[in-house]
């Protein structure tokens, strides 16, 4: 079957969606999701999103926080940008009907994270993402100019290549046509042919065994970019998150938000000792890269399994009050946080690099954009400042749907694009080649490309992820599409790029901090 649209749009997290619904008064749009409509890393989303509103608070203090996180990799024009732009972005979201916890005066509560100098989180208790995606999706399922596709999942985007002409990296000749794309329902290769494409399919967690990220999160959108020649950058910088709940099994694992810091909750070993200020004077609200690590060197130092985020000195109708899903969460496994610490280990949890974009979201392909985690727009430099992301993905959808508006009018679609060509393969005929794989993809990463890295550990990684490519392409290559199959073959793809781009780096900056480059 073949589609022809205006848009198409991969992905229906806050990127994806925010694009969709600032496009679709210009023309027609196909949303693909390739689970349902809502599950998206966006979803998840506790904490809530930044943007400077209220004195004491001011731009530049923004900036400077951003760009002290991001040890000297941001790209500060970048900053710039998306600190200015993020309260007219925090306007749409409310119109789009998103709400945000006010305080008895009608001003906006704020949160504090870790490497914020002020409060300036707006959020909805603790589940800002499901609130942020229960208006957006409630608009983009009515809107006259939306086709959505749900378990629809993009094998690949479609370039001068399927037309049989050879592209290289580098050469800005390369368009996209549009995408082909697997019903799931069907199992039938689709082909949707449009004149704008925006990747905007989130993260890749799901590399490694212990993530925050739904299982959607495998870098579906890098792998399809790299493998259509496009430039990937900084996916060196894998962002842990310091604090999940310790709750061996679990998977993903539950996050306690940054935010219960903001409020005053405190890093403790399981003596009851506080660390943090060993590490940094910020203590346990320094950044997210500072915290993981000193995590994971008094785990290792101790010999233990966890530490402790000691919340039972604040008010507990307060803490309750603030933060209702992560009490609940916790009470389920019979853990009071208002009267006991909360056990917690670092999980991986963001991607800082991505498909490298210019400040209007486009790629170094023509007419194929990319917003939200997916991306490398320059913000995050070699380490995210929390709660940058919802904004990013806000943002950068925002000047995409700009941009490409302004050119749509100019773009044909593409004649003589041939079907998918699935001719000569059968189904794989054990699943366990798959299953197995990416188990071995998740320890090799988890082992070997963690918080604290080494050369030898790079080394020994690149050797066994290429062993995996290799059995996982000849796989590939003699059997029918599987959403199985091709999200290892992307985990796999995402995974070779960190390693590399980890390697290239003979230095420790940010995320990336190898015991062979101490910092002086
Ligand atoms: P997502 O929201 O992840 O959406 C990706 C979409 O792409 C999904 O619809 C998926 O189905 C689709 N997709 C993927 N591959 C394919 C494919 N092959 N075919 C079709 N569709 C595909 N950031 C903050 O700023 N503040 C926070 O408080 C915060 N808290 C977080 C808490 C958790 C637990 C997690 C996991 C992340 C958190 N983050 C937070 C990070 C932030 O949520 C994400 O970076 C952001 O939501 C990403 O949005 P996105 O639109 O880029 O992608
Ligand atoms: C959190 O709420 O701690 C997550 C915030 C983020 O990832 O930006």
């Amino acid at each position: 079957m073949e589609h022809k649209t205006d848009f198409l749009v991969i992905g229906s997290g806050l990127a994806g969606m925010s694009f969709a619904l600032q496009v679709a008064d210009h023309g027609k749009v196909i949303l693909i999701s390739k689970t349902v409509l809502e599950e998206t890393n966006t979803w998840y989303a506790q904490g809530g999103i930044a943007s400077v509103m209220y004195a004491p608070d001011n731009m530049e203090k923004h900036v400077q926080d951003t760009l002290f996180a991001g040890d000297g990799l941001c790209d500060e024009k970048i900053v710039r940008m998306v600190v200015k732009e993020a309260p007219e972005q925090i306007e749409n979201l409310i119109e789009w009907g998103a709400n945000f916890d006010r305080n008895t005066d009608g001003k906006f509560n704020l949160n504090r994270e870790g490497g914020h100098s002020e409060h300036r989180i707006l959020h909805h208790k603790d589940n800002t993402g499901a609130e942020i995606m229960r208006a957006l999706s409630s608009n983009v399922r009515n809107h006259p100019n939306i086709t959505i596709f749900e378990k629809s999942f993009a094998l690949d985007l479609i370039t001068q290549h399927h037309l049989g002409r050879p592209v290289f990296r580098g050469n800005p000749g390369i368009e996209c046509f549009g995408a082909y794309t697997l019903n799931i329902e069907t199992n039938k290769v689709e082909t949707i042919l449009s004149k704008v494409t925006l990747l905007a399919t989130g993260g890749s967690g799901y590399i490694y065994q212990t993530t925050t990220n739904p299982p959607i999160a495998t870098g579906d959108g890098i792998a399809m970019a790299y493998r259509a020649k496009a430039y990937v950058a900084n996916t060196e910088f894998f962002q842990f998150h310091p604090t999940s709940l310790y709750n061996p099994g679990e998977r993903p694992s539950y996050l306690i938000t940054e935010a219960v810091r903001g409020f005053g909750g405190i890093l403790k070993t399981q003596d009851g000792v506080e660390f943090m200020n060993k590490y940094d004077p910020r203590g346990s609200l320094a950044s997210r890269d500072i915290v993981a690590r000193a995590i994971d060197t008094e785990l290792k130092n101790r010999g233990e399994d966890y530490v402790l985020l000691d919340c039972t000195h604040l008010n507990a109708e307060e803490l309750k009050d603030h933060f209702p899903n992560i009490h609940k969460k916790c009470l389920s496994i019979g853990i009071d946080m208002t009267t006991r610490p909360i056990p917690v280990v670092p999980a991986a949890h963001y991607l800082g690099g991505g498909i490298y974009t210019d400040e209007n979201g486009q790629t170094t392909i023509r007419n194929l954009y990319a917003a939200g985690e997916v991306a490398c727009t320059g913000l995050h430099g070699a380490n995210r400042l929390a709660s940058n992301s919802l904004l990013e993905a806000v943002v950068f959808a925002h000047r995409a749907a700009i941009d490409s508006i302004g050119k749509i009018q100019e773009i044909k679609w593409q004649q003589g694009i041939p079907k998918w060509d699935d001719t000569g393969t059968r189904i794989p005929e054990e699943m366990v080649l798959i299953t197995q794989s990416t188990r071995e993809l998740q320890s090799i990463m988890t082992n070997y490309v963690g918080i604290v890295r080494t050369n030898a550990r790079l080394k020994r990684a690149i050797d066994r992820i290429y062993i995996l490519y290799r059995e996982t392409d000849e796989l590939y290559a003699r059997s029918t599409v599987s959403v199985k199959l091709c999200e290892l073959r992307n985990a796999i793809k995402v995974a070779y790029l960190i390693v590399k781009h980890a390697r290239q780096r003979k230095e420790s900056r940010g995320l990336h901090y190898n015991l062979d480059y101490p910092r002086k």
